[in-house]
């Protein structure tokens, strides 16, 4: 099967009656891997948030489709069935359910009535993926993310994609909190996963991730929408010179910063 589109146009969120995306366009395709990058709290979060369907985003304007399919007319599960995969910035402790069976019951949850993976099947690919990004089998036993330091919580977010094969996967901030070795191994998994059938938004706040994930498009957000899109160059124009040169350039002179909780 070829590769999806998600399709985002004119998009409108707000939190609590503040509007935070305030009309943002971006596709993204298989065989695509796009950045974005922007200052802390501009909203890079509330996106993928919104994009996946979390109750305390309101979308007020706008569309999003896969494939030409309306996604804001989809359940959560029902997003995630059809190819969409989210990596959250603060991936949710889940007392009482090990890893290995969170992991099977996502798989099974997006595949038909009948045509569950069969155990073994299953076992085999965790065993691979986890050995993929050098993770210890102890892993699989344990509850879901409950006493996982950040950087196990984010291989573990990886690991979850290796897993569900996504269409379209946008990833939230997988770098933070990770040392030099562990950003290599989650790279290598996202790399991994690198094909036609494999469409990627990368939401970092450094350029640092994007040296091992080399994005085809990066944008930048400010204000709720997108101000500035280029290839991987652009990423490391920021990385170089901060933000200021965009906001001269397009005249914005009060951006709000620092009142996100990144890490
Ligand atoms: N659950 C929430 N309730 C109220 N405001 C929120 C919530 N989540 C985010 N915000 C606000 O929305 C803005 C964008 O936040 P966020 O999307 O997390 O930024 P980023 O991920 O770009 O750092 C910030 O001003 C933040 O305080
Ligand atoms: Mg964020």
């Amino acid at each position: 099967m070829a590769g999806s589109t998600l399709k985002i146009q004119d998009l409108h969120v707000e939190i609590e009656g503040n509007e935070i995306i305030k009309g943002l366009d971006l596709q993204i395709s298989g065989g695509e891997i796009h950045a974005i990058m922007g200052p802390n709290g501009t909203g890079k979060s509330t996106l993928a948030s919104a994009i996946m369907g979390h109750p305390s985003f309101e979308i007020t304007q706008g569309s999003v489709e896969l494939d030409g399919e309306d996604v804001l007319e989809m359940e959560v599960d029902e997003r995630a069935r059809a190819g969409m995969f989210l990596a959250m910035q603060y991936p949710s402790e889940v007392t009482g359910v090990t890893t290995s069976d969170f992991l099977r019951t996502s798989i099974n949850a997006n595949r038909e009535e009948g045509d569950q993976i069969p155990l073994m099947k299953f076992i085999k690919k965790m065993d691979k993926q986890m050995a993929t990004l050098d993770m210890d089998e102890s892993f699989s036993t344990r509850y879901l993310n409950e006493g996982f330091s950040g950087g196990e919580k984010k291989r573990n977010e990886i690991l979850q994609l290796l897993m569900l094969e996504p269409k379209i996967a946008i990833l939230d901030e997988v770098d933070s909190g990770l040392d030099i070795d562990a950003l290599k191994v989650v790279s290598n998994g996202v790399n991994s996963m690198r094909s036609d059938d494999f469409g990627c938004l990368i939401i970092t706040h450094y350029q640092r991730l994007l040296n091992y994930i080399e994005p085809d498009y990066v944008h930048v957000i400010m204000q709720g929408r997108i101000v500035k899109s280029g290839d991987a160059a652009l990423a490391q124009r920021l990385e170089n010179e901060g933000y200021d040169w965009i906001k001269e350039e397009l005249g914005i002179e009060d951006e709000r910063v620092g009142q996100s909780q990144e890490a």
